[in-house]
C-alpha cells in the first residue's frame, strides 16, 4: 500500500554544515534552520521508519533506515521499484561501516586506497554482506552475497546519516524508470504526496549517480558495474601506485557477465531507466555516416506529419554544432544548454536536469547530443543510451 502524505519541503543550507577532513568526523552545524531540518529528517527516519528525500553530491536520494525492514519496504513501494533491484547503503563514518560488515572483515589494500582517495564521495563499493540478515535486511541486498556501500560527501547527506545514527539505504529519489532528480523540485514533482519530507539542499554538483565497483573477485581486479561520478581515469590513477596494480574493467567495454546481464544487479540491464515521458533520440555527429541534414533527422524521429507544428527539446552544449544546422519551419527548438562543448563534467551535471526540464516544458520529443566516451562522458553516454529509444547519426 502506498502511504499518502502532505509533503513538506524544508531548506537546509549545505554551507552551514562542516566536517573536518577525517572519516570519523562529526558534523558541525552552524544554523538553527539546518539543525531543525536535519533533526526533523532524523526523527522521520529513526522514530517513524519513514522515507526522507535528501540531497547528495550525485543525485537526490530517497533514504530509509537500512536496518529496519519495514522502512526499506517503503522505499520500494514509494518508487514502484522491483524488489530484485538491490539498494546502496550510505554511511557517515568508517566506524558505521564496520558495524554493518562481517566480524573480522579487513579491507584489501586496493579498497583501502579507494576509500582514502574517494570517500567521502561518489564511489560505491561492494562489500561482503554479513551472513546474519538481521543486521542488513535481505530486502536491501535483494538476497545477494554482497552489499553496496558508499559515504556521501554532500554535507547535508552525511550530517543526516550522522544525526540519525544509522546507515541509510537510498536509491535515487525518482519513480522507477524515470530520470534521477538533481533538484528538490524534481523530487517534488515526481514523489510529492508520497513522501513526508524533502530536504532541499540546492542542486546536486555531479548530476549523475555514483560509480559502482565490484572489487570482490579473487583476481583482485576492479569491475565497474556502473560508470558514475568518479571517473575510470581517476580510479586507474589512484590504484597505480599499489604494489599489485589492479585492472579497472568497465562492464560491456572490457568484460561481459551473462549471469549479471540476467540479474538486475547493474542498473539499466533488466529494467527501463532514466526515461522521461517523451521520446528521446540520441544524436551522434559522424564524418562517415548518417542523415545529410538535421531536418531529415528531425522528420525521421518525429511521429507527426510534416505540416504540424513541432516543439522539440534539444539537450546539447551551449556551443553545440547542431545549432548551426537549419531546422524545418514548423519546428520550434527549445535548447537546454549543457555548458561548453568538451566540458564533460558540466555536460554531465546538466543531463538529468535537462531531460526533466524539457519534459516539463511539454516538448514533443527530445534530441540529445552524444559526447566523447571518456572521463565523465562515460557515465553521460551510459545514461544517454538508456534514456534514448534510438540512436541516429548526422553527417557533420
Ligand atoms: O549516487 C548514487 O549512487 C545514488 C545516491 C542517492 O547515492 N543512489 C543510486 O541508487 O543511484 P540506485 O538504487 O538508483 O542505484 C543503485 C544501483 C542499483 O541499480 C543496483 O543495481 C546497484 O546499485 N547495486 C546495489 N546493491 C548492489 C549489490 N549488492 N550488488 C550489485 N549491485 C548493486
Ligand atoms: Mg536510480
Amino acid at each position: 500500500m502506498q502511504d499518502a502524505f502532505t509533503t513538506q519541503v524544508i531548506q537546509c543550507d549545505p554551507s552551514s554544515i562542516a566536517f573536518s577532513n577525517d572519516l570519523e568526523a562529526k558534523p558541525e552545524v552552524h544554523s538553527e534552520a539546518s539543525i531543525e531540518a536535519l533533526s526533523l529528517g532524523a526523527r522521520h527516519l529513526v522514530d517513524e521508519g519513514n522515507v526522507v528525500a535528501f540531497p547528495t553530491e550525485t543525485v537526490y536520494g530517497l533514504g530509509a533506515n537500512a536496518l529496519n525492514p519495514t522502512a526499506i519496504s517503503r522505499i520500494f513501494s514509494t518508487k514502484g521499484r522491483p524488489s530484485d533491484n538491490p539498494l546502496i547503503v550510505h554511511v557517515s563514518s568508517l566506524s558505521m561501516l564496520k558495524r554493518i560488515l562481517p566480524d573480522g572483515y579487513e579491507m584489501s589494500p586496493t579498497y583501502r586506497s579507494l576509500v582514502e582517495n574517494f570517500w567521502p564521495g561518489a564511489l560505491t563499493l561492494l562489500f561482503p554482506a554479513p551472513p546474519d540478515s538481521t543486521i542488513i535486511p535481505k530486502a536491501v541486498t535483494a538476497g545477494h552475497a554482497a552489499v553496496a556501500i558508499r559515504m556521501p560527501s554532500h554535507p547535508v547527506a552525511r550530517a543526516l546519516i550522522a544525526l540519525s545514527g544509522v546507515p541509510l539505504a537510498a536509491p535515487s529519489a525518482n519513480s522507477s524508470g524515470k530520470p534521477s532528480p538533481t533538484r528538490a523540485e524534481h523530487v517534488e514533482r515526481d514523489l510529492g504526496g508520497k513522501v513526508p519530507i524533502i530536504i532541499d539542499g540546492g542542486p546536486c554538483d555531479i548530476g549523475v549517480e555514483s560509480t559502482v565497483i565490484d572489487g570482490l573477485n579473487p583476481d583482485g581486479n576492479l569491475r565497474v558495474l556502473r560508470p558514475g561520478g568518479v571517473t575510470v581515469e581517476d580510479l586507474e590513477k589512484a590504484v597505480s601506485s599499489l604494489v599489485n596494480v589492479p585492472k579497472v574493467l568497465v562492464h560491456r567495454r572490457d568484460f561481459q557477465d551473462e549471469a549479471m546481464e540476467q540479474a538486475p544487479t547493474t542498473p539499466g540491464m533488466k529494467y527501463r531507466h532514466y526515461s522521461p515521458s517523451v521520446p528521446v533520440t540520441l544524436v551522434m555527429l559522424s564524418s562517415t555516416k548518417g542523415f545529410a541534414s538535421f531536418a531529415d533527422l528531425i522528420i525521421s524521429a518525429s511521429v507527426v506529419s510534416d505540416d504540424q507544428r513541432l516543439k522539440i527539446g534539444l539537450l546539447a552544449p551551449s556551443d553545440s554544432l547542431l545549432l548551426k544546422y537549419e531546422v524545418p519551419l514548423n519546428v520550434n527548438v527549445h535548447h537546454f544548454a549543457l555548458g561548453p562543448r568538451g566540458d564533460l563534467a558540466a555536460n554531465t551535471a546538466g543531463l538529468y536536469d535537462g531531460l526533466l526540464t524539457l519534459e516539463r516544458e511539454g516538448v514533443d520529443f527530445i534530441i540529445m547530443e552524444g559526447v566523447a566516451e571518456e572521463r565523465e562522458g562515460l557515465a553521460f553516454m551510459n545514461r544517454a543510451r538508456k534514456a534514448a529509444g534510438e540512436t541516429k547519426y548526422l553527417l557533420r
